[in-house]
């Protein structure tokens, strides 16, 4: 190790933590419940899928979050993926806005657990809780999914540096280019055009 590098350091302390988190690019999205529990919703972007065998995601939620004894008492969630477009509505359900208000801010569907779904985010997964580990100040949710729905064509939202910025969607049609463009790197091809909706069989 170089002198330099260990005068780089900074001790780690949350708020060093955050800071050094606030350079990650996380895609933004939104997390709504409902049922006997109540409507709730929060902006989310510590989600991550666990596993596709079975279809497993987790979400992280601050237990202080006026939406989280709503999930827990519903026991469901909806993951609604954001795009271009959607700043507004994040800054409504990142907190301290009513839900009526948040809610009012989009058009919702329902996909099967009773969780709104919004009809334009670049994809929503319907889910069931079925585990959760209280680390820190957060619940870690485990998710089983049971119905993703895509119809959203905006290009993909993310949040860094504690901004809103856009990610462009790769070129339609054909196999993507070598040079992607804008500076976005492509990976592998992209999925078919059009809304698609999978439901798990059992
Ligand atoms: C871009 C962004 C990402 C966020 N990610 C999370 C998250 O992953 N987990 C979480 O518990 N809160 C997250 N928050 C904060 C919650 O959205 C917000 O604090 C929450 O809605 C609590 O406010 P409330 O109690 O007024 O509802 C995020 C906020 C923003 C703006």
């Amino acid at each position: 190790m170089t002198v330099s590098e260990t005068e780089s350091a900074v001790p780690v302390d949350a708020s060093a933590y955050r800071e050094a988190m606030s350079r990650l690019a996380s895609a933004v999205h939104l997390i709504t419940t409902d049922g006997p529990g109540g409507r709730a919703g929060f902006t989310a972007s510590a989600v991550c899928s666990v596993s596709d065998a079975p279809p497993t995601l987790l979400v992280c939620v601050n237990r202080a979050a006026s939406a989280y004894a709503p999930l827990i008492r519903n026991g469901a969630l909806c993951v609604n993926t954001l795009g271009e477009g959607h700043e507004t509505v994040a800054g409504l359900f990142g907190g301290r806005t009513p839900m009526d208000e948040r809610f009012a801010a989009g058009t919702w569907r329902r996909l099967g657990s009773g969780a709104p779904a919004l009809t334009d985010a670049l994809v929503s997964f319907d889910c069931r809780i079925v585990e959760r580990h209280a680390v820190g100040s957060h619940d870690v949710l485990y998710c089983a999914v049971e119905a993703v729905a895509a119809a959203g064509q905006a290009d993909a939202l993310l949040y860094s540096e504690r901004r809103y910025r856009t990610l462009p969607r790769a070129p339609r049609g054909g196999s993507a280019p070598a040079e992607p463009a804008r500076g976005a790197r492509a990976i592998g091809a992209r999925p078919p055009e059009g809304p698609v909706l999978a439901l798990r069989s059992a």
